[in-house]
């Protein structure tokens, strides 16, 4: 046989903090109101970290989820990549204690930092290790505790984001090298470092030995967001040679409903095809498409054979698309 190695994706777990934020107590704490989110972004309310509660331990609860899905224990897992900005320490990386917690003694594990486009390029990373026989379980975590990092203070801000984890096991599995295989089919990332200070953290260790606060020109990410996701998803359609037409779900990152239903109507596909989660998690960066994910495959939606289109933008600017087939 000529074939090849795919990336097949054999689980899919997530996992939100107990704490529900409304936008009705957010109200209460800066000038806004449920109305003014709601029309805006389509959030309703988002999760929040407990006091103490880190992105590893939310990490982990979703990646025991996703082993459970996919029938394995952690010591068939060589590879960690999980996609955070907001890691419990600036190092060693998070998924280092994520390996350490899951009881993982072989292979490697490392952050990935693309803010809200990680997940996608963290699944582009692993299919890579995947496909070059460099791993062959790999666990692509997305986790975040955004609410770590907000002005509280800011209302064009503090109102959009929440935490959460989500993680995919992909596995290394033989295919015929067409669209017929399952796994990961394309990826396609992109950056634009010169949109850096449109979407940043005003604080880091090297320049100011601070954590920091997420700063946004909101209008200014909104303008460009809809041209740069609709580029990714016409790049992986093209280079499979796969018709809007025939995509089953569209995952978006899950930052702003008219971002989400904007993009799907210009690359053309149907609005009951669009998993949408943000009226209850709100843009939880690079958590959001892995939450999505396990939503839809856990009510049904998502079932095996299904074409599925990840896409997101993030802080970089940074930006991908990812097209598999569950
Ligand atoms: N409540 C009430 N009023 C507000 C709030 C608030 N929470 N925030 C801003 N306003 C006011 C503004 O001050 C402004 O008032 P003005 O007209 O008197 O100046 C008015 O509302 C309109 O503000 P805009 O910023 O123009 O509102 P817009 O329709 O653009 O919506 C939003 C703002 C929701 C931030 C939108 O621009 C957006 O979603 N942008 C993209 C953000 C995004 O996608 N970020 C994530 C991508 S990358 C990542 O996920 C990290």
């Amino acid at each position: 046989m000529t074939g090849v190695i795919r990336s097949v994706i054999a689980g899919c777990g997530s996992y939100l903090p107990e704490r529900v934020l409304t936008n009705q107590e957010l109200a209460a704490r800066v000038d806004t109101s449920d109305e003014w989110i709601v029309a805006r972004s389509g959030i309703r309310e988002r999760r929040i970290a407990a006091e103490g509660e880190t992105t590893s331990q939310l990490a982990i609860r979703a990646a025991e989820r996703a082993l459970k899905a996919a029938g394995l224990t952690a010591d068939a897992v060589d590879l960690i990549v999980l996609a955070t900005a907001t890691p419990d320490l600036t190092f060693p990386a998070t998924a280092t204690r994520v390996q350490a917690e899951l009881g993982i003694r072989k292979g490697f594990a490392f952050d990935l930092q693309a803010v809200c486009s990680g997940f996608v390029y963290a699944l582009a990373t692993a299919d890579n290790f995947i496909r070059l026989g460099q791993a062959s379980c790999a666990l692509v975590i997305g986790a975040e505790t955004f609410s770590r990092i907000l002005d509280w203070t800011d209302r064009t801000t503090c109102v959009l984001f929440g935490d959460g984890a989500g993680a995919l096991v992909l596995k290394a599995a033989p295919g015929r090298g067409d669209n017929s295989d399952r796994g990961i089919l394309a990826t396609k990332l992109h950056a634009d470092g010169r949109q850096h200070d449109l979407l940043y953290v005003d604080g880091g260790p090297s320049a100011t030995q601070t954590t920091g606060h997420l700063r946004m020109s909101g209008r200014e990410v909104f303008r460009h967001a809809v041209g740069n996701l609709a580029g990714a998803i016409g790049e992986v359609l093209a280079v499979t040679g796969i018709a809007a037409a025939d995509i089953d779900w569209l995952v978006p990152h899950q930052a702003n409903l008219r971002i989400l239903e904007a993009t799907a109507k210009r690359v053309d596909i149907a609005r009951e095809k669009v998993v949408v989660t943000i009226e209850r998690h709100g843009n939880t960066s690079a958590a959001s498409v892995p939450l999505a994910l396990a939503e839809a495959v856990g009510d049904g939606r998502i079932r095996p054979g299904h074409l599925v289109l990840m896409e997101a933008m993030g802080g970089g600017f940074t930006w991908g698309a990812c097209l598999a087939r569950w």
